[in-house]
């Protein structure tokens, strides 16, 4: 990856961006996208199987599984799954479901175990998932202990960050990432460490959420007072790439603008002048959205919870900040980012009343959100047209404008 090659390109963007009459050449009119694609059950379930259950989603940091036999219970896609640190730097993650009759293996949220017992009836797993031990073996006819291990889950690691994939035939996660995967290696991931996470419900669906961390069409109202202050949503520069992820940079309005959250924090050497400089977004399709700086990467993990509620995980990490406790600035910084999700989150819960009113017509969209255009045909992508009802697919435009 040539850094200082996509640094001239984002730069020339800005310049082009601001420049703009209108959208570039031959750029498509949206077609509306269908209100019903955030309320109909029978979607909504088309996007569990075909989505949430096959794709790569963040599941926890590599700091929350620090020793041999540390296991953390992962249960964001409701299916409960425990995800083990096996030794020599193995993440491993199975079913949290007992072969004999689906009790859990573990049933404290995190903790640290020499073997994995269920103790509804004591049959034991090594921390590779092999069946090790069962009470009473002789009253199981013709029982093959070796076909009765716990189910693996697809789990794979880019850098620290581990991911987790329902999907037993998933690709690995880094030919899914591709370029974007090439980018975060910027920042070290390897090095970095875990600093704080916290949930916010929202009473919206995931996707009317989501879309809102796609776009900065919404800085100039409801940042007025905060982000629009900083960045000039006018030259903002995006890439689309393939498998619905993307990157959104917007400049900063001062070229000099240091972040006054981060004085004192030590930064990341490899990350190159665009994320140091300007305002950096990243989504990993389905549900992640980053915008990384060189003194700390926030994740924004979105999770649907019903069909009209969700959960935002917020996970904070930093450079490695020595021997001691973490710097004292992290406290506001954690704060301030607080703040402006808030600011984000407002109208979610309103829009997904309306998006079920006869009042809703759709979702018209514009030349500056079209990362969400691109995120919702990459979800009919994973669904496939012809399962789904025609009345709710979006015919796909965008095609010619996504980066190979
Ligand atoms: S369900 Fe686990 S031992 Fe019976
Ligand atoms: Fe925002």
């Amino acid at each position: 990856m040539d850094f200082n090659e996509d640094t001239k390109r984002v730069l020339k963007g800005f310049e082009e961006e601001r420049s703009r009459t209108g959208p570039p050449e031959g750029f498509p009119k949206f077609p509306v996208i269908p209100g019903e694609r955030y309320t109909d059950s029978k979607f909504l379930e088309l996007e569990t199987k075909n989505l949430w259950q096959k794709s790569w989603v963040y599941a926890c940091h590599k700091d929350e599984l620090p020793e041999k036999g540390s296991y953390f219970v992962w249960d964001k896609l409701q299916v409960p799954i425990v995800i083990v640190n096996s030794g020599d730097d193995n993440i491993k993650a199975y079913y949290n479901t007992c072969r004999h009759r689906g009790a859990p293996v573990v049933t404290e949220k995190t903790g640290k175990a020499r073997l994995l017992v269920c103790t509804y009836h004591g049959w034991s797993y090594d921390l590779d998932g092999n069946l090790i031990n069962l009470r009473d073996p002789r009253d199981f006819v013709d029982l093959d202990k070796s076909c009765q291990n716990l189910i693996e889950v697809s789990c794979d690691c880019l850098g620290n960050w581990i991911f987790i994939n329902l999907d037993p035939d998933a690709e690995p996660l880094k030919d899914y990432l591709g370029i974007l995967g090439e980018h975060m290696q910027q920042f070290q991931p390897e090095k970095l460490r875990h600093v704080h996470s916290k949930s916010y419900a929202v009473n919206s669906n995931v996707k009317v959420l989501l879309d809102a961390f796609l776009e900065v069409y919404h800085v100039p109202s409801i940042h007025q007072k905060t982000v629009s202050r900083f960045i000039d949503i006018d030259g903002t520069y995006i890439n689309l790439w393939p498998n619905g992820h993307s990157r959104m940079v917007t400049p900063h309005r001062d070229p000099d603008w240091k972040d006054p959250g981060a004085d004192g924090l030590t930064e990341i050497e490899t990350v190159s002048e665009i994320p140091k400089h300007q305002n950096a977004s990243y989504s990993f399709f389905p549900n992640l959205v980053t915008p990384p700086s060189a003194t700390g990467i926030p994740f924004l993990a979105f999770w649907p919870t019903s069909d009209d509620t969700c959960e935002i995980d917020v996970h904070w990490f930093s450079p490695d900040w020595g021997d001691g406790d973490l710097p004292k600035v992290w406290e506001r910084r954690i704060e301030n980012f607080e703040n402006i999700l808030f600011e984000d989150t407002q109208f979610a819960p309103a829009i997904q009343e309306s998006v079920s009113s006869p009042g809703f017509k759709g979702v018209l969209l514009n030349y500056q959100e079209r990362r969400i255009y691109h995120w919702h045909e990459e979800l009919d992508k994973k669904i496939g047209h012809n399962k789904m009802s025609q009345d709710y697919s979006i015919p796909r435009v965008l095609e010619p404008f996504v980066e190979k």
